[in-house]
C-alpha cells in the first residue's frame, strides 16, 4: 500500500506524564484522543520501551500536557528524545504539580488533563490505555500544535545532500548512514520504526 497515506492523517502532540516513588517523568506523545464525553475518557498509546509507559501500568495515572504552536523544538528534544531511565526530566525543567500529583508543563501549553486507568490493551509493541479523565485545566489561549505544525515549522530542516547514502527519519531527522536499512531497524531516538525513514541519495 501507499505508505504516505498514513501521513494524512492528524495529530495532536503532547507530553504525557507520570510518576513513581522517586521520580516524575514525561515523554512526547501524539496518540492522544477523547473517545467518549459521557464518561469523559481518553486513550493514549504507548510503546512498552518508554520509561514512562512502565510508570503508567505501575500507578494507573497520569497527566496529558497539551503543547501549542509557541512550543521550542528543545521540548521535543528534552521529552522525546532521551529516556527518564537516564536522566531526570523534570529536574531542572519548569512545570507544575496537579491535585493527582504528577508534573505538568505550564509554559508552551494549552490545557492539561489528569486521567485514571480504566483498562490496558496489549497492542504488541505498544499498550493502549483507556482512561478516565479526573482533572484538568485551559492554560492559554494559543492554538494546540497539530503533527503537521511540528513537521512544517518547529522540526528544524534537514541539512543538504549527505555525503554518502544515509536513511533519514522523517519523525524526529535522526540518520543512518548505509545503503540499506535494516528492516527491523527502529529509530533510536524517537523510537519509530524503519517504514518511517526516507533513503536520501548521496
Ligand atoms: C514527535 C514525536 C512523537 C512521538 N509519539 C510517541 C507516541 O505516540 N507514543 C510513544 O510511545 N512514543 C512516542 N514518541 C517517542 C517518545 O517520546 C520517546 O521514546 C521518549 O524518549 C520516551 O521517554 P521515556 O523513556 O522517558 O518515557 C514520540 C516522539 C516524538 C519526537
Amino acid at each position: 500500500m501507499d505508505l504516505s497515506a498514513m501521513y494524512k492523517i492528524s495529530y495532536g502532540l503532547f507530553v504525557l506524564s507520570a510518576k513513581n516513588s522517586s521520580k516524575q517523568n514525561g515523554c512526547i506523545v501524539n496518540t492522544v484522543m477523547q473517545v467518549t464525553s459521557t464518561p469523559n475518557r481518553i486513550v493514549v498509546a504507548v510503546n512498552k520501551n518508554n520509561f514512562t509507559h512502565d510508570m503508567i501500568v505501575a500507578s494507573k495515572e497520569f497527566n496529558v500536557s497539551m503543547l501549542s504552536t509557541s512550543v521550542p523544538f528543545e521540548v521535543f528534544k528534552h521529552f522525546g528524545f532521551q529516556s527518564g531511565k537516564d536522566v531526570n526530566k523534570f529536574e531542572n525543567f519548569n512545570h507544575k504539580i496537579a491535585n493527582n500529583g504528577i508534573a505538568y508543563l505550564d509554559k508552551n501549553t494549552t490545557a492539561y488533563l489528569s486521567a485514571k486507568v480504566v483498562s490496558i490493551t496489549d497492542l504488541g509493541t505498544h499498550s493502549l490505555f483507556l482512561a478516565d479523565v479526573t482533572d484538568g485545566a485551559k492554560l492559554s489561549d494559543e492554538d494546540s500544535v497539530t503533527y503537521d505544525y511540528y513537521q512544517k515549522n518547529i522540526k528544524p530542516k534537514p541539512n543538504a545532500k549527505p555525503k554518502k547514502t544515509v536513511w533519514r527519519c522523517k519523525i524526529c531527522g535522526y540518520e543512518y548512514e548505509g545503503e540499506e536499512l535494516p528492516a527491523d531497524f527502529i529509530c533510536p531516538l524517537c523510537k519509530h520504526p524503519a517504514s518511517d525513514f526516507e533513503k536520501i541519495e548521496a
